[in-house]
């Protein structure tokens, strides 16, 4: 055949190869979503195999491996007895709490560790919703707010490096950002779940804590998250929700769930300077476990093919289930 252009040129041997590649994926880019427990020892999931509820004498050694490993970044979310559990949530900012006894501990072991928390109340709340749930069933915007800028400033005050807001109710960011700079905390950041969409791929994360909506008195509780939550149709709303958690001052936005959600990446990419992050979320990670405990896919070639996809689509940084285990992947080269 008579071609000038023949892109198979570049693709002869791993050395062009390397040469021409356009994304990488380095551990740095990670953060490490990890369980925390009240109970004894390390609780393997049931509908998230391969990860954990850690109990905090058992926390620190595995922070310490993700940090060996490259990872720079953890998130810790709470298992909260069921008896700590009310209708607007208060024991978020008990500063006795699972949580920031959790960043305490981390801070005084692992000090160079960067800690991200999430602000929302649903792992602290019986009705399990992220916000104050009203007689009629609604979800309230402007009343949780005063809980959340109290959890805000707990986690900060306990050592916390990034905030992140994920109730996707209106005004966080802002009512936040004034909140810890009112008290002090300027210095800390908030990574804002700047699109977050309402979805079915959240459901072995709500397994993990026990927090999936339900209803327990005579309130009518909805059962899902959608007065709240993004509609999975829609990509231009992602637009107006990133400029507005610019304006409130995020300095870091995240898109989650990430792998159905890329063109999201994509599009927050092209309208914003600000660092994005994607999160590959509980039922994305789970499904390539199941799938590779029957043996149909190869786990590592999927997982890392799927990371480096977020990094092309435009992310900085990725929350990962899979973290260590990528880690370990890239080190072997
Ligand atoms: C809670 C929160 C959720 C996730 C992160 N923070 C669940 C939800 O919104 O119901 C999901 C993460 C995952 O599925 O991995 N505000």
């Amino acid at each position: 055949m008579d071609l000038t252009y023949r892109p198979r040129r570049l693709r002869r041997s791993p050395a062009l190869r390397a040469m021409v590649r356009e994304n990488s994926l380095s551990p740095a880019d990670f953060i490490y979503p990890l369980f925390v427990h009240e109970g004894a020892g390390v609780e393997p999931i049931g509908a998230m195999p391969g990860a954990s509820r850690w109990s905090l004498d058992q926390l620190t050694a595995e922070v310490k491996r993700a940090w060996s490993l490259g990872i720079r970044c953890v998130v810790l979310f709470p298992k909260v007895s069921e008896g700590l559990k009310t209708e607007d949530g208060a024991e978020c900012f008990n500063e006795n709490g699972l949580i920031p006894r959790a960043i305490r501990q981390l801070k005084q072991e692992i000090p160079e560790m960067a800690i991200m928390t999430d602000v929302a109340l649903d792992p602290y709340s019986c009705d399990g919703h992220d916000g104050i749930v009203n007689e009629q069933g609604v979800v309230l915007n402007d009343e949780t707010i005063e809980q959340l800028c109290k959890q805000a400033v707990m986690q900060a005050r306990a050592g916390a490096d990034l905030i992140g807001p994920s109730d996707m109710m209106d005004g966080r960011v802002g009512a936040i950002r004034e909140a810890l700079d009112d008290e002090g905390f300027e210095h800390v950041g908030v990574i804002s779940y700047t699109a977050k969409y309402s979805s079915a791929y959240y459901g072995p994360f709500r397994e993990a804590l026990d927090s999936a909506p339900r209803t327990t008195g005579s309130k009518p509780i909805p059962k899902n998250k959608d007065t709240y939550q993004m509609d999975p149709a829609n990509a231009r709303e992602a637009i107006t929700e990133a400029q507005l958690d610019e304006q409130e001052g995020a300095d870091i936005m995240m898109v989650k769930p990430g792998l159905a959600y890329l063109d999201i990446i994509h599009r927050l990419r092209l309208e914003s300077e600000l660092p994005i992050a994607a999160y590959n979320v509980s039922g994305e990670y789970s499904m390539v476990k199941a799938a590779a405990e029957k043996g149909w896919i190869d786990e590592r070639s999927v997982v890392l093919e799927t990371l480096l996809s977020f990094k092309r689509a435009g992310a900085d940084l990725i929350l990962t289930y899979h973290a260590c285990d990528a880690a370990e992947w890239l080190k072997q080269g």
